[in-house]
């Protein structure tokens, strides 16, 4: 064979391989987005956080102290905090734990100050806490948040009646123990608490059960739960799998009454490595699509419990709670006590984007999610330093998708998505408010490309369309206390509606808020 001949031939095939891929990566993703069909409210809770005794995410973190005069504060919760908390409009908070919560003592949490003992936290950094935050603390935080409080009881090394007692506590508004002693401490009203979980991680740090044996523990405390005036006020939080423990969710479903248990939660976190999780400023390239990878496998885990729930339970009397996930590196070293306190980057952007948009398109079966954690602890969207506080690339995530909150769930199907190294490159999804306002979510991966986007929105009357943009340069890119808006959101023009036909040219590692009325 001639040369020339050899090399128009290899040409050839070289050509019948990467020309498809180029041609395919040009033509714009398509979307179809419908009417709002089977009526599925998003829930609002899938908004929600958690704070635990971890670090500095509670003492040092949003609670100050009372006496601290350099740090303005309400019963020692700091106030800034609480402004940029309300601005997110958080639906719920999940407190005291994580693994904490199995062994917090809430009796050791009320009363005079100078009464309570201390508690070693033994899961985390092994610190001496005086017990200063409690119930009271909490609660009244919650109601100053306006968010429902999520109590996460002590199972691993507590009793039933010990979480009954909290219960009456915190909710019963005649005479009793419990509730006098609560009036003694300062507070007249019950809170009405309604979410319970019963303990947490229970396959692991909770107890190291079996979920056939957790089944049985499960079944006791849940028998014992009362709002008091049984109105069924009171939400039953089955502990539940993790990742792809598919057995967990099925072993729960199958044998704990439905009655008895009013939601199984799951816990999922973008790791890729519990060994060695990465940097979480300077990761490369390499570190940051493993990291995507495992975010976006969060799809295919709700997609398989929702399956197993859907078996046992058609009805969908049981919802899901995802009631920890998130971003999980290696935590800063510099940080004094930093326990888990890692940077928010670019990275954490495209993580809660596309794993809320997966929440989203699930709302007929998820009902609660819980990003870990709220000040200072894994994906925060709240990081301080002493008297600074700054709000993290992931916080303006939650600010601009809260529009979804109660909103109703747009059907979104993509068509034909390009591809980022083999992952999905755009994630959507979409709602329509009570006023009839649109709300499209989107999100490209892609760490060099942007994408072209055409959503076919003729089912829906949106006639004025604004949106908004949060990305920056560099993946890394991330808000620090010397430059706390690097990252911030702003307004974004690049797109036209044309007949019924939104196009979109989404930059590299962006995600974009579009609002059409
Ligand atoms: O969020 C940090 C820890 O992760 C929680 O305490 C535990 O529930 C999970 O393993």
């Amino acid at each position: 064979m001639r040369i020339s001949t050899y090399v128009l031939k290899y040409a050839k095939v070289v050509l019948a391989i990467v020309l498809p891929s180029v041609l395919l990566a040009q033509q714009p993703v398509t979307i179809q987005i419908g009417k709002s069909t089977d009526s599925v409210q998003i829930s609002k809770h899938i908004y929600g956080h958690f704070a635990e005794h971890l670090g500095r995410c509670i003492y040092d973190g949003l609670y100050v102290g009372e006496d601290n005069k350099t740090i303005p504060n309400t019963e020692g919760v700091r106030n800034d905090i609480i402004a940029a908390l309300k601005e997110l409009n958080i639906p719920n908070l999940r407190w005291p734990g994580g693994c904490f919560a199995d062994t917090y003592h809430w009796k050791d949490g009320v009363g005079p100050q100078e009464d309570r003992p201390t508690i070693v936290n033994r899961w985390w950094g092994g610190t001496t806490e005086d017990n200063s935050f409690g119930t009271h603390n909490f609660l009244n935080l919650c109601e100053e948040l306006g968010a429902e409080p999520y109590l996460s009881a002590n199972v691993g090394s507590g009793t039933v009646q010990e979480l009954i007692d909290w219960m009456q506590y915190t909710n019963h508004d005649g005479v009793s123990p419990m509730a006098d002693w609560r009036r003694e401490n300062g507070r007249e009203e019950p809170w009405d608490v309604k979410y319970w979980g019963v303990g947490n991680e229970t396959w692991g740090c909770g107890g190291n059960m079996t979920a056939e044996y957790y089944v049985d523990i499960y079944r006791k405390y849940a028998t014992f739960m009362s709002d008091w005036n049984n109105t069924g006020g009171v939400y039953r939080i089955a502990s539940g799998a993790s990742e792809d423990d598919y057995h967990w969710t099925e072993t729960l479903m199958k044998n704990v009454p439905h009655s008895l248990m009013d939601a199984v939660a799951l816990h999922d976190y973008a790791v890729f490595d519990w060994n060695a999780k990465g940097p979480s400023v300077n990761f490369d390239e390499e570190i940051y699509f493993k990291s995507m990878e495992q975010a976006l496998r969060m799809e295919e885990y709700v997609t398989k419990h929702v399956a197993i729930m859907d078996k046992y339970d058609p009805e969908g009397r049981v919802d899901l709670f995802v009631d920890e996930w998130g971003g999980w590196y290696d935590a800063e070293p510099e940080v004094q006590n930093g326990v888990l306190y890692q940077q928010n980057t670019i990275r954490d952007v495209m993580i809660a984007g596309t794993v809320l948009n997966t929440f989203n398109n699930h709302a007929k079966r998820v009902k609660m999610a819980n990003l870990a954690q709220m000040v200072n602890v894994l994906q925060a969207v709240i990081l301080t330093d002493e008297e600074k506080m700054i709000k993290t690339p992931t916080y303006h995530v939650m600010n601009m998708y809260k529009v979804h909150q109660d909103a109703m769930l747009l059907p979104s199907k993509i068509e034909n998505n390009s591809q980022f190294r083999g992952l999905p490159a755009i994630s959507v999804s979409a709602s329509k408010g009570v006023d009839d306002t649109v709300h499209i979510s989107l999100v490209n991966i892609d760490s060099k490309e942007q994408r072209t986007v055409e959503v076919n929105v003729a089912d829906l009357d949106i006639k004025n369309l604004t949106a908004q943009i949060l990305t920056s340069e560099k993946l890394q890119d991330h808000n620090s206390f010397n430059d706390p808006e690097k990252v911030v959101p702003g307004e974004f023009k690049d797109f036209k509606l044309r007949k019924g036909v939104l196009s979109i040219d989404i930059p590299a590692h962006s995600l974009i808020v579009l609002e059409g009325k």
